[in-house]
């Protein structure tokens, strides 16, 4: 048991006076595959090392009381009278899952929850589907339902879509949910079918928080995916057999053109190429390519930063400083961009010193210290047994 999930399990019995139910969800990684999983594209996340945990016990007026350990603070709801009312703030992703929860009929007894979180926030690790993915866990607990991974990845998501009201995809409470320790997924978005793919021994993934904080529920996240709508919708319209980007060609886009404005075009042709080099990737990975993955990694950050114009400056330093480095093999901005953090994939023996001077030369660059982190996959949600280890 981590130093978190035993703080929350005593601290929650002291503050309710109860022993909880404990539940611990981890945060996410994408390696490749950005900003395809909202027109059922191809995304290939790892689950990572930080985690939320959620410890519950039961009380009896019908309340549902949240207490945040990261930000010292109680909520209460009425469970039976609960609406759709975000307040901005932590406590929608852990009411919203409460309420997305009802909307498919499951709802809870009263209850106490306490959360806390190890998972940078702002970062584009994912923090709340984190917290989305413990929350459920818990309170499907005190429900008494038992869900798979995949519809509880879909509650969590629509939470996060239609209460907190951030339109993001599938991916992150895919992977938080569903993700394996020593694996990457290749998830496809539509079919919600999956892959586990090894990472091969000899490299380690390491994340370089730029330390520019992202908001997917505010601004440009948003824009890019109307962006990118506007454009599938005249793909739908005028080529036969096309549902999703996912179904097109770079060669259909092309035919469309002058029907969409540049800003589209340039949006879907980052979707169209990714969903090609996620492809690419997982061939690279299986057939254990490193070079190659990496190659693909770069061509990734290009078409994120060109045609996606969803990097920004400080993000694009840390990158190119990341490529000069011996032992990487390919580094990009990961996540819903716009700051945030790069993944790079990088030798194991030159861990260390790529660490070092990546955080040396940035610092030097730009005047921000960058934290790095060296992560391997995880896994997904766990429900943790009384006396310590996963139930
Ligand atoms: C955010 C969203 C995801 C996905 C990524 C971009 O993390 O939550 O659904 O769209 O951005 O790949």
């Amino acid at each position: 048991m981590t130093a978190v999930e035993t703080r929350v399990r005593l601290s929650h019995a002291e503050r309710f006076g109860a022993e909880g139910k404990t539940y611990s969800a981890p945060a996410r990684v994408n390696l490749i595959g950005e900003h395809t999983d909202y027109t059922g594209g191809l995304v290939m996340p790892m689950a990572i090392g930080f985690r939320t945990v959620a410890s519950i016990s039961p009380r009896g007026d019908g309340q549902a009381v949240f207490y945040s350990a990261n930000y010292k603070e109680f909520r209460k709801f009425d469970i039976a009278s609960l609406g759709k009312a975000p307040a901005g703030g932590w406590v929608d992703y852990a009411a919203g899952v409460l309420w997305s929860l009802k909307q498919d009929g499951i709802s809870p007894g009263g209850f106490d929850m306490s959360i806390e979180g190890d998972v940078p926030l702002g970062a584009g690790l994912s923090s709340s589907a984190s917290v989305e993915v413990a929350v459920a866990m818990a309170i499907l607990s005190r429900a008494g339902v038992n869900l798979p991974l995949e519809k509880v990845a879909t509650l969590c998501r629509r939470a996060e879509n239609e209460y907190v009201g951030a339109k993001s995809g599938i991916m992150d409470q895919f992977i938080v949910a569903g993700g394996v320790e020593h694996r990457a997924m290749m998830l496809d978005c539509r079919s919600l079918n999956f892959d586990l793919l090894p990472l091969p021994a000899e490299v380690r993934v390491v994340i370089a928080n730029s330390m520019v904080k992202h908001a997917v529920a505010t601004g440009e996240y948003g824009n890019r995916r109307d962006e990118v709508e506007a454009g599938q919708a005249v793909l739908r319209r005028e080529r036969p057999g096309v549902e999703l980007l996912r179904d097109a060609a770079v060669a259909d886009l092309e035919a469309c053109r002058d029907k969409m404005s540049a800003e589209s075009f340039a949006r879907c042709r980052h979707i169209i190429t990714e969903n090609a080099r996620v492809l690419a990737a997982r061939e690279a990975l299986l057939s254990g390519d490193m070079e190659q993955f990496g190659d693909l990694m770069i061509a990734a950050h290009a078409s994120m930063r060109d045609d996606f114009a969803a990097s920004c400056a400080e993000v694009d330093v840390l990158v190119e400083i990341a490529n000069r480095q011996q032992g990487c093999f390919g580094a990009r901005i990961t996540g819903g961009g716009f700051g945030g953090c790069t993944v790079n994939v990088v030798k194991t023996e030159s861990v260390e010193k790529f660490v070092e001077q990546v955080k040396h030369e940035y610092e030097h660059a730009v005047g921000i210290k960058a934290d790095c982190f060296v992560s391997s996959p995880s896994d997904g949600a766990l429900a943790l047994a009384a006396k310590g280890g996963a139930a």
